[in-house]
């Protein structure tokens, strides 16, 4: 199978590449990628060089690019994650999130069906979304497959629309597709301008913690090599044109969250246990910031037999870990000097 990944130099997307580059050796797995300030390449740098991998710099807003790129490789199958990925981003400037999230899934959707409009037998495109494009929960209740859209910030308005356009192009064009909507993510390689890596390295910093609000919003937390896993069960043996929801089963509180961290981290580092918890601030909220996400996920359980492998506490404690081991990794995002890696690691090749 050639398959193509995109967004695979991101957090969630470089824990996909790793899994089906080791996991399906024979399988071709070419990431397609921006590098936008949220792809960094040293994510990849263990598998690099295995012989069943190949990196393409490019925009998925580029049909030209597109099209080259798929008369190159005739791929199988394509895993579409690439996006503009932060909320507080999108309040900013919600034009690049129309731009990728909507018009680039739409041209990437047109490339896959321009490719194989003649034979759609064996393929499968892959969606990778969110449950933010259900809205906010209030204190009860959970999101399925089949909760109305209500989608409330730029970002997850523009994730939203970019389902609906790949389940139109299944209904109109019979496209084989398949989506998921996953809760919040957590673990190594995330961009530390979101909450838990953010907090980890303020931390270590011993700057302020910026909790929004009144701390007590709600998110639904995810080992990412989980969501990883769930994406290799629904992208081989889920149903074309359904949906599946993935998720933890694992609300915190954001101060709760935070407080947890505080501990872990100041334990780790040797220091008195409550000295982080004092860094813990009071901050403005985000503009409409969602109450509560949490996600039904048994469909997923009860059709392809999907669950969570790892337990919160033991998760959370290796992503802990893992920053304060890659302190490098840390200090390198925020230098910008991860960008400098793909002209160095590339540079005999371009
Ligand atoms: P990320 O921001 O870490 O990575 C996004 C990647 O896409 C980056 O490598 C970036 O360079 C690339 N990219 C951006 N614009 C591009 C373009 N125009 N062309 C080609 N590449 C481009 O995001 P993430 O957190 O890894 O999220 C990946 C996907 O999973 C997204 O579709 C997101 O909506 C979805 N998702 C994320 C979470 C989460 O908790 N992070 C939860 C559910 C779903
Ligand atoms: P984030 O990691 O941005 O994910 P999302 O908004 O997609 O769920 O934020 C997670 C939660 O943490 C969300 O409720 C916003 C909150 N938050 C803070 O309180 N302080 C911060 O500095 C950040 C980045 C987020």
């Amino acid at each position: 199978m050639n398959i193509l990944i995109t967004g695979g130099a991101g957090f969630i997307g470089s824990h996909v590449v790793r899994l089906f580059v080791t996991k399906y050796p024979h399988y071709r797995i070419v990431n397609l990628d921006a590098l936008t300030y949220a792809g960094n390449l040293e994510n990849l740098s263990d598998v690099e060089h295995a012989p069943n991998y190949i990196f393409e710099r490019g925009n998925i807003l580029d049909a030209p690019f597109l099209q080259g790129l798929f008369e190159k490789y005739q791929f199988d199958g394509v895993i579409h994650l690439a996006a503009e990925s932060h909320v507080d981003r999108s309040i900013a400037n919600p034009m690049a999130f129309v731009e990728t999230n909507v018009m680039g899934t739409v041209q990437l959707l047109n490339a896959a069906r321009n490719a194989w409009k003649d034979n759609m037998k064996g393929k499968r495109y892959y969606h990778v979304s969110t449950d933010e494009v259900y809205g906010s929960l209030g204190e009860e209740g959970y999101f399925t497959e089949e909760t109305r859209y209500d989608p409330r910030s730029p970002y997850s308005a523009s994730k939203a629309a970019s389902d609906h356009f790949v389940r139109a192009y299944w209904h109109t064009y019979q496209l084989p597709v398949v989506l998921s909507n996953c809760s919040n993510n957590y673990g190594p390689n995330h961009f530390p301008e979101k909450l838990i890596p953010l907090v980890i390295n303020n931390i270590r910093e011993g700057k302020p913690l910026p909790i929004y609000g009144d701390g007590k919003y709600t998110r639904d937390w995810l080992w990412v090599k989980d969501h990883a896993s769930a994406i290799d069960v629904i992208f081989h043996n889920g149903r074309k044109g359904e949906t599946y929801n993935i998720g933890g089963n694992n609300e915190w509180k954001n101060i709760d969250l935070v407080q947890q961290l505080c501990d872990i981290v100041d334990e780790l580092l040797g220091r008195p246990q409550g000295s982080a918890r004092q860094l813990i601030t009071f901050v403005a909220d985000r503009p409409g910031h969602d109450r509560r996400y949490a996600i039904d996920a048994s469909k997923l359980r009860d059709e392809l037999g999907w669950e969570p492998s790892i337990r919160f506490e033991e998760g959370f404690r290796q992503t802990v870990q893992w920053y304060l081991e890659h302190e490098e990794w840390l200090r390198h995002v925020i230098t910008g000097a991860y960008q400098a890696y793909y002209a160095e690691q590339y540079r005999s090749e371009k």
